[in-house]
């Protein structure tokens, strides 16, 4: 094994690691050969110098091998999993799931809880009553062989690797290295056993990546690493200045998504799902252009086929099925306040990170791993940038245990909201895809 000072000094002078070079360096940290502080001092050197697509996809490789790998062996392929990036209000898992269920292909799908600003997938489904998302593997497996969905969480003996480097980059100021995301994202997909996987990128104030540039440099990278494992990957860009849909919250994104699977969806959500569904069906080879793609996401959906899958995901994870029929049931905190509209005008900017932060303070998700999440609160979104409002307009209406906290929620997002005089141009929710022509 090489030196780890040697190894690091490599990427610090900008040097091309070796493929094996990286297996052996993560084998080595993992086996407690290299400590957390070279780990870290490597990483900081990648976030300077970058690494290229065979480096990014030897590091993705090793750290997918530094646990189990998930054998989806009994499923038919192609092993489909789709991921986001995170946003505030993306339930889009709940939507695009049953849908590609319901489309005749399993998914698999293994998320985690929220932490930050974002909401995690984990967390809503919790707000079902009894619903669990602790199943073994083989459960989850036989979950999608019998019903065509299972979504979990993920289990720590996939991709160690990645728990315990993310922990590093979070107290390292490394989180934002576009090749350390690249095999963070990946490895635990590989590990997860997808052999394709559609991913969310999303882009604006309440994403991870906030301009379009980086995020289309951060889709490349997947795009590319995914071609040099020989996993498909395609990434669709999506619009996260405002909210996605019309609620932020556990319990009422819940709602949201089980009328949107209604066939009420909002039309950005109802365009974010459609484009990831398309994209799924386009990698499996279930339709020959985009065109027909889409068309056959459509026409489930108006069948209301994925709700079904939805209710079926539901009963067989323990969840009150009930909720299918009467979302209503999801408890909602009881305590509203209205943020308004200072001025007549046009919606030019509500802005996601904020909504996302005052619905978390409110205590939709956890500062620490371990804090209890309140499933009751959130944000209802009552118009969307481009609308024309009236002076004293309700824009967005917070759900709170208390009236001190719903005021203080509405202080938080007031700056982040702006009603122009003149017509403000609405969001478009796709901004665009980026694909691998060669794994597809
Ligand atoms: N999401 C991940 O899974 N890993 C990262 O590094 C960043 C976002």
């Amino acid at each position: 094994m090489i030196r780890p000072a040697d190894f690091i000094e490599e990427k610090k002078r900008g040097r091309e690691h070796a493929a094996e070079a990286i297996g052996r360096w993560v084998a080595a940290f993992m086996a407690g050969e290299v400590s957390d502080a070279q780990m870290a001092a490597w990483m900081m050197a990648v976030l300077w110098r970058g690494m290229t697509p065979a480096e990014t996809a030897a590091l993705t490789a090793a750290m997918a091998a530094s646990g189990e790998r998930l054998d989806l062996s009994s499923l038919p392929g192609p092993h489909l999993d789709k991921h986001s990036t995170g946003g505030v209000g993306d339930k889009v898992t709940l939507v695009v799931v049953p849908l590609l269920a319901a489309l005749g292909l399993p998914v698999v799908k293994l998320s985690g809880h929220g932490l930050g600003h974002t909401g995690g997938t984990l967390d809503k489904l919790e707000s079902i009553p009894g619903f669990r998302t602790r199943l073994e593997a083989e459960e989850a497996v036989a979950q999608a062989r019998r019903i065509g969905l299972v979504v979990a969480g993920h289990s720590e003996r996939l991709a160690p690797a990645d728990a315990r480097m993310y922990a590093l980059r979070d107290v390292t100021a490394t989180v934002d290295s576009v090749p350390l995301i690249t095999a963070s994202i990946l490895s635990k997909k590989v590990a997860g056993g997808a052999d394709a996987v559609v991913i969310d990128v999303k882009v604006g104030s309440g994403a991870f990546m906030t301009g379009e540039a980086e995020a289309r440099r951060l889709a490349g990278s997947l795009v590319a690493t995914g071609a040099h494992l020989g996993l498909a990957v395609h990434c669709v860009l999506t619009q996260m200045e405002q909210p996605l849909g019309r609620t932020v919250g556990n319990a009422l994104e819940v709602r949201e998504a089980i009328e949107a699977l209604r066939g009420s969806a909002e039309p950005d959500l109802r365009a974010c799902s459609e484009a990831l569904a398309a994209e799924a069906l386009l990698m499996a080879g279930m339709a020959a252009d985009e065109e027909e793609a889409r068309a056959r996401v459509a026409g489930v959906w108006t069948k209301g086929a994925a709700l079904e899958r939805f209710a079926r995901m539901v009963e067989a994870q323990g969840g009150d099925p009930r909720v299918v029929e009467e979302p209503e049931r999801l408890e909602l905190a009881p305590v509203q306040a209205e943020l308004r509209a200072p001025a007549a005008g046009w919606l030019a900017r509500l802005d996601a990170r904020l909504v996302g932060e005052a619905v978390m303070a409110l205590g939709a998700g956890r500062r620490r791993e371990g804090d209890a999440v309140d499933h009751g609160v959130g944000a209802e979104v009552l118009a969307k940038v481009g609308q024309r409002v009236e002076a004293g307009q309700p824009l967005l209406r917070l759900r709170a245990r208390d009236g001190e906290a719903a005021r203080e929620a509405v202080r938080r997002v007031e700056t982040g909201v702006r009603v122009a005089p003149v017509p403000a141009p609405s969001l478009a929710p796709v901004l665009g895809v980026v694909r691998n022509p060669t794994a597809s």
